[in-house]
């Protein structure tokens, strides 16, 4: 039996990767992983750790003996590093700010794509991140690279957050996303980019399922 396909998305913060995949993978009855969390959850580890962040190879180190586990509970993914659950730690303001020095470390990254490929490789996944379609897996079947306009990220953000009960003016908001892409697009190894082959969508004016539903034409083209 042919084994199923391999669905990346990529794209940068606030596009909507994260609820786009989760539908997809429930839609086709696939696993779905979130490698963003993975970055996270490594982020948190070194904090825990109290690390200096300039010293890479300790961080390697470490990133070696880490284990991360993400579980598929319904809707919601459990992220764990070393049996205990970070699935809401790794969503603070803290990680977010730290992660990308984290996630442009190479010797982390390999850590962490060679997870992702034992993880992804039988097939039947949707994987979301930043290097899917490029990096992680270049020979998936099907790939999407899902952008939106900076301003209506940020106004998504602002959105999320005040749903959580949390404030944050939209020109900070802003301004953090700016300063993300910035990082994500410009690190030496495995930077944001789109795919030659992947297909782009970009979300602004459409609705989170308008998208999924985009996408799952897609991959149900014969
Ligand atoms: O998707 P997210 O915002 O939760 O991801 C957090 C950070 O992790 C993001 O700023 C960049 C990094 N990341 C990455 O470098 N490569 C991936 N495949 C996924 C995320």
């Amino acid at each position: 039996m042919r084994r199923k396909p391999i669905v990346a998305i990529d794209g940068p913060a606030g596009a909507g990767k994260s609820t786009i995949a989760k539908i997809v993978a429930r839609e086709l009855g696939f696993l779905y992983i979130d490698t963003g969390a993975m970055y996270r959850a490594m982020t948190w580890k070194m904090l825990k750790c109290k690390v200096n962040f300039k010293d890479e190879n300790k961080i390697i180190q470490i990133a070696n003996k880490t284990n991360i586990e993400l579980k598929q509970l319904k809707d919601k993914l459990k992220v764990s590093v070393d049996g205990t659950d970070v699935t809401k730690k790794i969503r603070t303001e803290i990680i977010t700010k730290n992660v990308n020095t984290i996630a442009a470390i190479q010797g982390v990254r390999k850590v962490l794509r060679s997870k992702q490929h034992k993880i992804g490789q039988k097939g039947g996944i949707v994987m979301e991140g930043r290097d899917i379609g490029t990096t992680v897996f270049p020979s998936a079947e099907k790939k999407f690279y899902l952008d939106a306009k900076p301003k209506e990220r940020a106004l998504r953000r602002w959105k999320e957050l005040k749903a959580e009960g949390k404030r944050g003016s939209l020109e900070n908001i802003a301004a953090a996303i700016r300063k993300r892409d910035y990082r994500d697009r410009n690190r030496r190894v495995s930077p944001l980019i789109k795919a030659k082959d992947a297909i782009v969508i970009d979300s602004t004016a459409l609705t989170l399922h308008q998208v999924a539903q985009k996408i799952l034409n897609e991959i149900n083209k014969p």
